[in-house]
Formats: structure tokens, sequence, C-alpha cells
């Protein structure tokens, strides 16, 4: 039995037969149901509006394992088994139907066990859906919501969802989800951050030069042409992910690790983050878009092409200098950058330490790279810390960086982590401390807003860069402008 669910819970998938709850969250719960981790009385309710799919919501979900569960984890008595947790739903969530009724009929001798409504459906339809719960009399003190990112277009637009939310849900009952902060890597951050004396004392601009943050995908537009084309990468990464990362990365020490304590220091950084105003947009940020290049030597069509439109100013990619206006992290910059169609997929943050102040050592025995500590997400899951030292192989004192390898990929002994699952457990079991608070997502639009109004102003066209690079030539010169440039991890392993 997994260690997080003890009880019987109803989970229930609004919008359960669309991408995401076919891909992750429905997988998810396989994988608990695997372990053994789904108590004995526990529903999943996978909901739609659709009669076909709902008769052949069973045949839907098969069809979906196979494409996103391997081979060796499937198979057709532990499916049929997994099923029996499973109840169709027939159900428009933003229509006041007799439907509704029957739903709540479902629930009537419920109410002590965590109801989790999981909204997989677009976020203009939130308010409605939470109207009919309310109406339908579906929300308990032991119901939660799940909500996915970005909410909203801007802070305007989140403001009235999270009003909306608010008029039935207490903060406390609402889990905005962020998936990067599922990942095992993200929550080691912590555990690095604050559980050793070691990095604590060298964690500010005192020691520290600067610190990258990038998010790096393969994949394009994955059939999302419409969402992604009114979104761009800002809305889609940056506003959440990449500033998610940062403000683990910057944040003080909680005083306790619970989820209010860990969202206040957040939500500080946040809000210290120093606006880029109109003047330094051009200065401080590069926004990109792909053309047809090769990744692993296959061809891939550019941006254009694979939205089967002739234009598209949306951005695929975007670079920032960002600055925290505190005590601790005055005068650093954090460079963030994400795009779609790049080398290769990596998930990585690099904090670069600052010069020795001498080389004793002098010219001669080699130059002097700064340490490191890279923390990976992705593709593997590992810490690095590069060092210098001297070459074994050689009389004469010669320096060269030599890397502490933590590869958590490999020392995990076939523990599989996914991000999403782990979010579920927690919502179903009330831990919230991965998730957003209200609070936090407001901070982020009020930074990243200014931005996306000025490129929208100003017409500003994004920068091309071909499928399989590492983004246009303007991110580079973003670094380069302050000296620096793009740490590529796979060159600082020695
Ligand atoms: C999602 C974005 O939040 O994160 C996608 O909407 C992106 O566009 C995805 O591809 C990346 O997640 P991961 O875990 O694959 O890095």
């Amino acid at each position: 039995m997994s260690q997080l669910l003890t009880q019987p819970f109803d989970l229930i998938l609004f919008g359960g037969t669309g991408d995401l709850s076919l891909r992750k969250l429905l997988p998810s719960m396989y994988r608990t149901f695997l372990e053994d981790g789904i108590p004995k009385g526990s529903r999943i309710m996978v909901g739609t509006r659709k009669v076909h799919e709902f008769e052949g919501m069973h045949s839907i979900i098969k069809k979906a394992f196979s494409k996103f569960i391997p081979e060796e984890d499937l198979s057709d008595s532990n499916y049929e088994k997994f099923c029996l947790f499973i109840k169709p739903v027939l159900i428009d969530v933003a229509k006041r139907d007799d439907r509704w009724a029957e739903f709540s009929s479902l629930f009537v001798k419920r109410k002590k066990q965590p109801r989790i409504f999981y909204l997989a459906i677009i976020p203009s339809v939130y308010g409605d859906c939470c109207d009919n719960l309310a109406a339908s009399h579906l929300i308990t003190e032991n119901t939660r919501l799940v909500v996915e990112k970005p909410i909203g277009y801007d802070q305007q637009s989140a403001e009235s969802i999270n009003q909306k939310i608010a008029e039935y849900f207490k903060e406390d009952q609402i889990y905005r989800i962020d998936h990067y902060l599922g990942k095992e890597t993200v929550q080691n951050l912590l555990a690095l951050r604050f559980s050793n004396s070691l990095f604590e004392q060298f964690w500010d601009a005192k020691s520290i030069d600067h610190i990258q943050i990038s998010i790096c995908e393969q994949v394009g537009l994955e059939g999302r042409a419409g969402f992604y084309d009114s979104t761009g990468a800002m809305r889609d990464m940056v506003q959440n992910h990449l500033l998610q990362l940062l403000a683990l990365i910057a944040m003080e020490s909680p005083n306790k690790m619970d989820a209010n304590n860990i969202r206040a220091e957040k939500i500080k950084v946040l809000q210290a983050l120093k606006p880029i105003n109109e003047e330094d947009v051009n200065q401080f940020t590069v926004r990109g878009q792909y053309v047809a290049g090769a990744i692993d030597e296959q061809l891939q069509p550019g941006y254009l092409e694979e939205l089967g439109s002739g234009t598209s100013n949306t951005e695929t990619f975007v670079a920032i200098r960002a600055s925290i206006d505190n005590w601790r992290w005055a005068k650093v910059p954090f460079y963030i950058r994400t795009g779609k169609r790049l080398k290769k997929r990596s998930a990585e943050i690099a904090i670069q330490f600052s010069d020795v102040s001498h080389n004793a050592f002098g010219e001669e025995s080699g130059k002097l790279i700064p340490n490191r500590l890279i923390i990976q997400l992705q593709p593997e899951e590992r810490i690095q810390l590069i060092l210098m030292a001297k070459d074994m192989t050689q009389l004469k004192t010669v320096l060269k960086p030599v890397t502490l390898d933590l590869n958590f990929t490999e020392s995990s002994q076939g523990f599989k982590s996914f991000g999403y699952k782990r979010l579920l457990l927690d919502a179903i079991c009330g831990n919230a401390s991965l998730f957003i608070h209200r609070e936090e997502g407001t901070a982020a639009w009020q930074w990243v807003d200014p931005i996306i109004e000025y490129w929208d102003k100003h017409h500003v066209t994004p920068f091309l860069y071909r499928a399989g690079t590492y983004g246009p030539k303007e991110s580079d010169e973003l670094l380069e402008k302050d000296g620096r440039q793009w740490i590529d991890i796979d060159d600082c392993a020695s």
C-alpha cells in the first residue's frame, strides 16, 4: 500500500477523456494501483459530456494506456482490476441540467470521504463548473479543487477566475497545480538547501556570481496548436514552471516545511522580482520562434508549418535576465530560458559561484573555472558540484575541473517518480505544500504582464531560430553583454 493514501476517496476528473487526463492523470492512478496504493472503496470518476465517449470509456482509456504506459507495466488482468475503480460519468460541467441531480446522487452516502474535483477543462468554464458543484451541494468540508496552470491569461483574468472559485472554496481547499513541483529533484532542492549548512553559508550575492535556469524541450506543438498559439512560452512556461524554480532557489528558509511556510517564502521572492519596465524589455528579454531544422538528425518543421498558418507572432522561446530586489540577491542576475524544438530535452539549474579573489597558481597552471552547482531535473535527476583540482596525471601542478556527481536516477534503484502522480496523491491526502498559493500566481503575473504587453503593443516580432539549436543568437548575446555565457551542462562534467 502506498504510504500516502490510507482511506477511500472520490477523485472526479472533469475533462476525463482529454489529453491531460489520458496522458498523465489516469496513468498516474494506474501506477498507484500497481503499487497497491488505492484503498478499497475508492472511486475514480471520469467525466465527459459526450455520449459516445461515455459509452466507450473503457476502450478509450485502454487505448491511451497502451500509448502512455510501458508495455511491461500493463497487463490485461491488472487493467481489468484497475477498471473496478473507474466510474464513467456523463456530465456537462458548464450546463445546469438534470444530469447534475443524477451525479450528485452518487455522493449521498459519501460525505466523509475526501472528494477531489480535478478541473482538466478550459479555465473559461471553471466558474460555471463551480456554480454547478455548489448548486448540487457537492462541496463538503472534505472537498478539494485541483486546477491547472496557467490560471488565466493575465493578472486580471487570473483574478476573476480566482475570485469566482473563492466564492465556494476556501484557499486551503484550492490546489493550483504546477507539475514541476512534483519532480523529485525539485523537492530535493529544498533538502539540499535547507538540510546542509554547507550551502546555506554561500547562498547569496557575496558568493554567487549568477544563476541560470533552463527548461529546454525537443517537442513542438504536440497537437496543441490552438492552445499554444494563443498562449506562447511566456504564459505556458515562464509564468509558472520557471518562476517557481526561481522562487525555490532564491527563497529564505521556511520556519517549517509545511504548505503555509513554504508558500509564504516563495511569495516574498516573487514579489521582490524587479519589474522589467517598457524601456528595459528589449535589453533584458529575448523572444524567439523556431523555423525548420534537424533534431537528432531528424528534420523538424518550423512553427508556422506545424501551426498550418502563414503568420504568427507567438513566441516558442523566451530568455530573460531577471533580478531580485532584496538583501540576499542584490546584483545577482538570474538568467532564465525556455524553448520548444531545442537541441536536447533538459531542465537544469546552474549556480555559478564567484571567481576566487586571487589566482595564486598563476596562468601556467591553467584557467580557473568558477565553482558551479548544477541541479539537473531531467532527463536525469542529478546534482553535480564542479570544483577545481590538480590533474593527477601530471607531475607539475596543472589544475582542471572535476565533478562531484550525485546521480539520483542511478541511485534510486528503479524507483521512478512521476510529477503528476506525486501531486495527485498529495491533493487526495490534503498536503498542499507543493501547490501554488493564489498570491504566488498573482505576483508571477504582475511580473510577466508588462513584458507581454510591451511585446504586443510594439509588435515585437520573435527572433527566428533553427530547430535543433539553443534558440536565437540574441539569447547568447543577452549573457555576452554581461561577459557570461549559457552553461552547457554536458561540457561541465570532466
Ligand atoms: C507544460 C506545458 O506545463 O509543461 C507544455 O504546457 C510543456 O508546453 C510541458 O511541454 C513540459 O513539461 P515536462 O515535464 O515534459 O518538462
